[in-house]
């Protein structure tokens, strides 16, 4: 299964699958492996990067589910992996309901088969620059209330969305469809913890993403990942690298030592 360029031209790995793969997973094919291969090449740390970020999305969703949030919509969801926004939203709120969004039809079609038999669960193949695709999709509409608070997951995904203005005109109606009480969380690949002697390996990675995959991705600076919170209250720390966003002991302990080689920013706002 191939996503599909700008261009209309055929594009073997997905972002999804490569990311499995950096995770350890077994739903990933050849070009996959290869595209993954290229970028860690580069990138040694680039399986610990998606350890981290994976970790920094379980805190969030724990965060919420202890703050009364009972619905969750998670854009970018990728495949399934251990710990997945259901059952640790449901470790806390048995009732959780969850609806799975991702532009990969392998990971809606694996998250289906997960998801079998889970009256408050679902996936959707849908994508994020057509928020009102999602926010009208039946399967949105049936499993989450709107008139009740959702937590929103936008995580690792908006650095897929390259165009500054094209990321903040997805997020803007999705935000304005939560009623106070909601949460978004975003995690972003960041711009401002490349070092020097790293961008050169950045414009290469992204190369292999443009090249291989149909979703490109884009670094932003820790201003550019502020504006997605834009009129929200954002939870203490704040926006931050991956591993500062409320540890947990279970952490993986990769950036222990210097959170900014994450290179990933992470951040939570509540809507009042
Ligand atoms: C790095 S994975 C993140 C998975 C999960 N959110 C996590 O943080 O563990 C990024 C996911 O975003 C999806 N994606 C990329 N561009 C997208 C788009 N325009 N709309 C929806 N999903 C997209 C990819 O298919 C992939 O599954």
């Amino acid at each position: 299964m191939a996503g599909v360029g700008n261009g209309g031209e055929p594009k073997p790995a997905t972002a999804a699958r490569i990311y499995d793969y950096h995770l350890g997973g077994i739903h990933n094919f050849p070009a996959d492996r290869a595209a993954g291969d290229a970028v860690a090449r580069l990138f040694p740390l680039v399986p610990a990067l998606a350890r981290t970020n994976r970790a920094f999305l379980r805190r969030a969703v724990r965060h919420l589910a202890e703050s009364g949030v009972r619905q969750f919509l998670d854009i970018g969801s990728g495949i399934p992996t251990a710990g997945n926004v259901h059952e640790v939203a449901r470790s806390v709120v048995p009732d959780a309901r969850v609806v799975y969004v991702d532009i990969d039809p392998v990971a809606v079609s694996e998250s289906l088969e997960i998801l079998d038999g889970d009256e408050r669960a679902g996936a959707v193949r849908a994508d994020v620059r057509d928020p009102q695709a999602i926010l009208g999709h039946p399967q949105v509409r049936r499993l989450l209330d709107f008139g009740e608070p959702v937590g929103l997951l936008l995580v690792a995904v908006l650095h897929f969305v390259p165009d500054d203005e094209a990321a903040q005109a997805a997020v803007r109606p999705l935000r304005e469809a939560l009623v106070p009480g909601s949460y978004v969380v975003v995690s972003h690949a960041a711009s401002d913890g490349v070092r020097d002697d790293d961008s050169g390996h950045v414009a290469v990675a992204k190369d292999v993403y443009q090249r291989s995959t149909a979703t490109p991705f884009h670094l932003r600076s820790r201003p550019q990942v502020e504006r997605f919170f834009e009129g929200l209250e954002i939870v203490e720390p704040g926006v931050v690298w991956l591993p500062e966003w409320h540890p947990a002991p279970d952490d993986p302990t990769d950036f222990a030592q210097d959170p900014s080689r994450s290179a990933g920013l992470a951040g939570v706002a509540r809507v009042r």
